[in-house]
């Protein structure tokens, strides 16, 4: 095996787009052994300047140990701690990132290494993709979420604040495709997560497992209900297995239509769940039913959105009632909430549906699950099976 090379329990999975081609290697350490796999990578140059753009709330020693290695291989190291908050991924937390590159004298062939959530992944890779006019960037994601989702498929990005105050806040309606040139997720950065977000990361995994059918992963979904146990208690096997297939099913969505262009759904596929959860997401004043008051995590909005939009589908008739009973039954034994408190009235919720990116030509495409692991496009779905969808989660 090559220095910086895959060890024996690493796995890997190549992400295939027109003109980018990249590996996601899953295992454990890996970013204490960060410098030599960029030393062994041809797309880094030895000694360059690497710029690492980490989540300030990581344990320091996950930054430190990723410094350190990067040092040791003879890099040099700037880095910048990014404060991980949804009411912050804004314009202007870009501007410090940029800042810290120009100051640092990044050049454009030099690398930045996102290293933290889908949050920070998205907004230093949209640095990264406007810093020079786009900079290598290298995806180290250290939630389950970022894991499986996020970190894959070179979509970075920010949210936009139209109005002041939580219903103003547009999720990621600013951005860029910028693909990584390398992804490393580090197993071992699981292990402290904090409950809560670990487990809102299982969300996108059980939303994998609605459309996995069509990409190459059929028995996706039934594995997942049958591992929760361990899935929830963290087993290192069951878990590499888990984001391995995952992110295999996201590269094979993401190789068929990178752009998100498909008519008949292709990368839209990724957004069941998510036009209902990103119109709650970012609002306050909701309670998840013994979870301490505070904003929704992504996974939990999006876990409550895949039981919306469950129901909206059964509404519709265009899935069997008794997938709504499975998709809720999954939730809960994961631990999250399948009911919301404090939901505004429909109308407004409708309204907000409608800032979704999946709005085209002012009609609303809404992702809803079919069954047998398949989920399709719907355009301009009924109001009414849109309310059946908030009225299976509104508590
Ligand atoms: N997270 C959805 C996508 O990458 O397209």
């Amino acid at each position: 095996m090559p220095a910086g090379g895959p060890t024996q329990s690493d796995r890997s999975v190549r992400v295939q787009v027109p003109g980018h081609e990249y590996e996601v290697r899953i295992g454990t350490g890996l970013l204490s052994r960060i410098g030599e796999t960029l030393g062994a990578s041809s797309s880094v140059r030895p000694g360059s300047r690497v710029f690492l753009a980490h989540d300030a709330n990581l344990p320091q020693a996950v930054a430190s140990a990723a410094g350190r290695s990067l040092e040791t291989s003879g890099f040099r190291v700037s880095a910048a701690a990014l404060r991980a908050d949804e009411s912050d991924k804004t314009l202007s937390a870009l501007q410090p990132i940029l800042v810290e590159l120009a100051k640092s004298r990044q050049e454009r062939h030099e690398p930045l290494i996102a290293l933290g959530g889908g949050l920070v992944g998205d907004l230093a890779g949209f640095a990264g993709a406007i810093y020079r006019r786009g900079i290598p960037v290298i995806q180290c994601p250290t939630t389950l979420l970022s894991m499986v989702d996020a970190s894959v498929g070179g979509k970075t990005g920010a949210n936009l604040a139209i109005e002041p105050g939580d219903s103003g806040l547009l999720k990621n309606v600013i951005g860029a495709f910028h693909q990584p040139i390398l992804v490393l997720a580090d197993v071992s950065t699981l292990i402290s997560l904090p409950d809560r977000q670990y487990r809102s990361g299982i969300a996108e995994c059980i939303k994998h497992g609605l459309l996995s059918a069509d990409f190459g992963d059929p028995g996706l979904a039934d594995w997942t209900a049958a591992q929760l146990d361990s899935i929830v208690a963290r087993d290192a096997t069951i878990l590499a297995e888990l984001i391995q297939r995952n992110i295999a099913v996201k590269a094979a969505v993401v190789r068929g239509d990178e752009r998100e262009v498909s008519p008949t759904g292709g990368r839209a596929l990724l957004n069941l769940g998510h036009t209902f959860g990103h119109a709650i997401e970012t609002l306050t004043g909701l309670t998840l039913p013994g979870f301490p008051a505070g904003p929704l995590l992504h996974g939990e909005a999006v876990a409550l959105g895949l039981i919306a939009a469950t129901a909206c589908s059964a509404a519709s008739g265009s899935c069997p009632p008794s997938l709504l009973a499975q998709v809720q039954s999954q939730i809960a034994k994961t631990g999250l909430s399948t009911k919301v408190q404090g939901l505004p009235p429909d109308a407004q919720l409708l309204s907000r549906m409608g800032h979704d990116k999946k709005v085209e030509g002012g009609s609303l495409r809404l992702i809803l699950p079919a069954g047998s692991g398949r989920s399709k496009v719907a355009r301009d779905p009924s109001p009414a099976h849109i309310q059946s969808g908030w009225a299976a989660i509104r508590a």
